[in-house]
């Protein structure tokens, strides 16, 4: 039997847990139209919710459907290599005539891909130096999505990158080549809330106001309990309500950290014996102490202040005025500067992420392992 709590790659539909509405609202946004910005911390389940509305028959029937992460890109010209990479794998599968169409496009590429002269088969060879200018490249991708045979739809995850290009004007020549499209729509993702949120909701930016925008919190206890419930009994095996309750609010139901310790409690847990808490328990433990390595590893790169800040606001969980002085005698830290400039470090860092509550800023640790793991060992 496979383990039904997949924790990497694409999640098959079976096992593909809830988010109804959100699909529903998705389908419902592209049919009328409408560029989306999803956004959620990280891990929530952003990249699957993805994939699972492009398999939505609504969508997969209608329209070319790309997606492309681009966080490892740091400028305009890995940013053309990826949308034409990605554009040319989905198109490759479809035949000849389409693929032919998206070549036809792409004259300043032409010679780096399109076909094989001795096998005659589709190859894609473009290297970074193939790329001289990446504007006109990126005029003739927007041209193909375009005249494509099909609608398309097209999910750029961790959009915020283009925020971190060197370029100038990146924002504001994708805005304007997007705005002219009456055939591709836009999913723009991505977990820097903030960034990302001030692109889309600040009216001196390219991008105010061009997406109908979603926020994805965790699937709801009742509903991801009973999902788990069933896939253990799918496998006649059994587990206490307590036990699925309790992993759920280890991680207030974020996602991707409640699936992997049901994914290990599956995986290790003697398969006649009904899982209880302690079972839950003992896999957290394992999993928490399989990544102390890694975990020392990031602990060892941070200066002192750093990480007593980081051990801090682990300990609180959830911490809000972190430079007040309560919170700085509560935890024998230096000075509320000193704490503010750790701060800036570990989220420059993407070890801390914060939520706005009112006016005030509330910080966890990004990582829900790494806070279990300092709260043991700190
Ligand atoms: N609907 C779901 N059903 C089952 N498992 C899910 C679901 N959504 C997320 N997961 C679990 O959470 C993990 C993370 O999901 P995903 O990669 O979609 O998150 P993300 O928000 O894109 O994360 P990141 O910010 O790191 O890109 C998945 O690998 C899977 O284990
Ligand atoms: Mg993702």
């Amino acid at each position: 039997m496979e383990n039904p709590f997949y924790i990497t790659g694409i999640i098959p539909e079976p096992y593909f847990c809830d988010r109804d509405e959100e699909t529903k609202w998705m389908v419902r946004t592209l049919k009328n139209k409408a560029h989306i910005l999803l956004t959620s911390p990280r891990r929530m389940g952003k990249t699957q919710l993805i994939r699972h509305v492009f398999e939505q028959p609504a969508i997969k029937n209608k329209y070319h459907t790309f997606y492309v992460d681009i966080y490892p890109t740091t400028s305009l010209y890995e940013l053309v290599l990826f949308l034409s990479k990605e554009i040319y794998s989905v198109l490759v599968p479809k035949g000849k005539v389409v693929l032919d169409k998206f070549l036809a496009c792409l004259h300043s590429l032409s010679g780096s891909f399109g076909y094989d002269p001795f096998s005659h088969t589709p190859k894609f060879d473009i290297k970074l130096g193939d790329i001289h200018s990446p504007e006109l490249t990126l005029e003739e991708i927007f041209g193909y999505l375009e005249q494509a045979d099909k609608p398309c739809v097209f999910a750029i995850d961790e959009f915020q990158q283009i925020a971190m290009y060197p370029e100038k004007n990146v924002e504001a020549t994708l805005r304007s080549h997007i705005q002219k499209l009456n055939n591709c729509l836009f999913i723009y993702a991505g977990s820097n809330r903030h960034i990302l949120e001030n692109m889309f909701n600040s009216a001196a930016k390219p991008f105010y106001n061009s997406a109908e925008q979603i926020y994805l919190g965790s699937i709801p206890k009742d509903i991801y309990m009973e999902f788990a419930h069933k896939q253990f009994a799918k496998a006649e095996r059994k587990i206490t309500p307590e036990a699925t309750s309790f992993a759920y609010d280890q991680f207030e139901g974020h996602t991707y950290y409640v699936h992997n310790v049901l994914h290990n409690v599956f995986a290790y847990t003697n398969k006649n014996k009904k899982i209880d808490k302690d079972d839950v328990n003992n896999a957290l433990d394992l999993i928490v102490e399989e990544k102390g390595r890694t975990f020392a590893t990031i602990m060892n790169q941070l200066n002192y202040q750093q990480k007593e800040t980081l051990v801090a606001i682990a300990k609180e969980r959830k911490a809000s005025g972190v430079t007040s002085v309560a919170f700085v005698k509560r935890h024998s830290l230096k000075s509320p500067s000193s704490v503010q400039h750790a701060i800036n470090i570990l989220l420059e860092k993407q070890l801390l992420t914060y939520e706005n509550e009112g006016r005030t800023k509330v910080y966890s640790v990004s990582d829900g392992f790494l806070e279990k793991w300092i709260c043991k060992t700190w």
